[in-house]
Parts: C-alpha cells; structure tokens; sequence
C-alpha cells in the first residue's frame, strides 16, 4: 500500500519523509489555503521536496468540466508528470475526467462520501479514487466500510483504479485499510506519527538501550565497542 501525506506544510513534509517510507503527497484548496502562500510557489517547493517521480495531488478548483480539464493542463505544466489532477465526483468532474482520459493526464477522484461515486471515478479511468473515510463518519455512516466497498467493486473491474483513501481521525483506520489491501492512503502528519506512538515500543527501546550500557559502558553501540 502507498503512503502519502496530507498536507502542504514544507517542515512536516521534510521531516515525514526523512523518518518514514513516503510515496508522496496530496493536497486540496484548504490545505493550500492554510499556508498564506501563492499555490505554485508552495507546490513547488513540495515538488524539489519530493522528486519528478514522487505522486504530488492538486485539487482543480473550477466547477465546470472544460474549466477543470484547462486547470490540469496548467496543473501539469508547472508541476510535472508526476502530478495527478485530483477531480471532484460531481457530473461536471466526471466529464471532466473523460475529457482527460482520452488525453493522457494522470487524474483521481476526489471528495468521494459514497460508493457509488468511487466506482463511476474508476469507471472514468481514474488513477485512484478517494473516499473521506472521516467525514463520511461524521455524516452518521461508516466510512470504513464505504471505502471497502469501493475497494471491492472495481478490484476486479478491470479499470486500473484504487483507493487512495483520505480524511483520517486515527492511525488504526489507515491500518485497517491496508490489511484490507487498498492501493494508497493519504494522512495528515499527525496520523503517520500515530504509526508508531507507542508507549510499549519506546519502554522496550529504552531497556534494551539500559542492558546493552550496562554491558559496555554509557554511550556505547555496537558501532564503537
Ligand atoms: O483532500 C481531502 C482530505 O484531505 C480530507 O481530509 O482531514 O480535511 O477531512 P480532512
């Protein structure tokens, strides 16, 4: 399963990828909003940050189809090939999404709160598709389960699509996921640091660290002994 970070924020990015195994990163207008900054300058800075062939995600912002097709073009030109378009589940994005089929630009769909709108984003040929896992809790239903629905209508559908799942409030619903098998998930930062907060690990880290001193002497590895 890929893992990306939900976020737009250059110090989080940088330090998420320095510890952890990162496909890339995924963006939408709010989490560009939430940097003050002029979007291309900030994408970017997250482009040198992460490659030409790291999976940078960037929200079409228009309404229309031929609007949304015009934005990718612009989208792919500042940013690279590596750079899918992420396209609302909305009549106008899924012809927007046909549109861009048939020209080649790497898109998803986004802002999925049903199964039935991931399945017809794959249907269109999207790259991955991406339930708000919880938002859709918030709603009253249980976006796990839309996630894994959407996951199971089109896994063997022949249509080259998968989740990319998003909107996460903890770090066991990304792992439920990825034992389910999903394609990718995107998190926050917080989320992927959940990963491996754990009491339990650090105490075990610390004592292995006390015997081995204990052993060799204060400060010692098994680099220097
Ligand atoms: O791009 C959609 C996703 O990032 C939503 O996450 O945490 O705002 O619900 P959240």
């Amino acid at each position: 399963m890929k893992l990306c970070i939900d976020t737009a924020d250059i110090a989080q990015i940088r330090r998420i990828y320095e510890f952890f195994p990162v496909d890339g990163v995924s963006t939408n207008p709010s989490i560009l909003a939430k940097t003050g900054r002029a979007p291309y300058e900030v994408l970017k800075d997250i482009r040198s940050i992460i490659g030409k062939d790291g999976e940078l995600f960037v929200q079409a912002t228009a309404k229309k189809a031929e609007s949304m097709t015009e934005e990718a073009h612009r989208i792919v030109r500042e940013l690279g090939e590596g750079t899918l378009i992420k396209i609302p589940c909305t009549q106008e994005g899924f012809k927007a999404m046909k549109m861009l089929h048939g020209e080649g630009i790497r898109f998803i769909g986004t802002a999925i709160y049903t199964a039935m709108q991931g399945w017809l984003a794959a249907k269109c040929g999207a790259e991955y598709v991406a339930p708000y896992v919880n938002r859709i809790d918030n709603m009253g239903f249980d976006g796990i389960q839309v996630a894994k629905d959407i996951h199971d209508a089109i896994k063997g559908s022949g249509y080259g699509s998968g989740l990319l799942a998003a909107s996460f409030k903890n770090s066991q619903q990304v792992l439920e996921l990825a034992v389910y098998g999903v394609k990718a998930v995107t998190a926050a930062p917080d989320i992927i640091d959940g990963l491996v907060k754990n009491a339990a690990i650090d105490a075990a880290i610390d004592v292995f660290t006390e015997d081995f001193e204990g052993l060799c002497g204060k400060g010692r590895t098994m680099a220097d002994i």
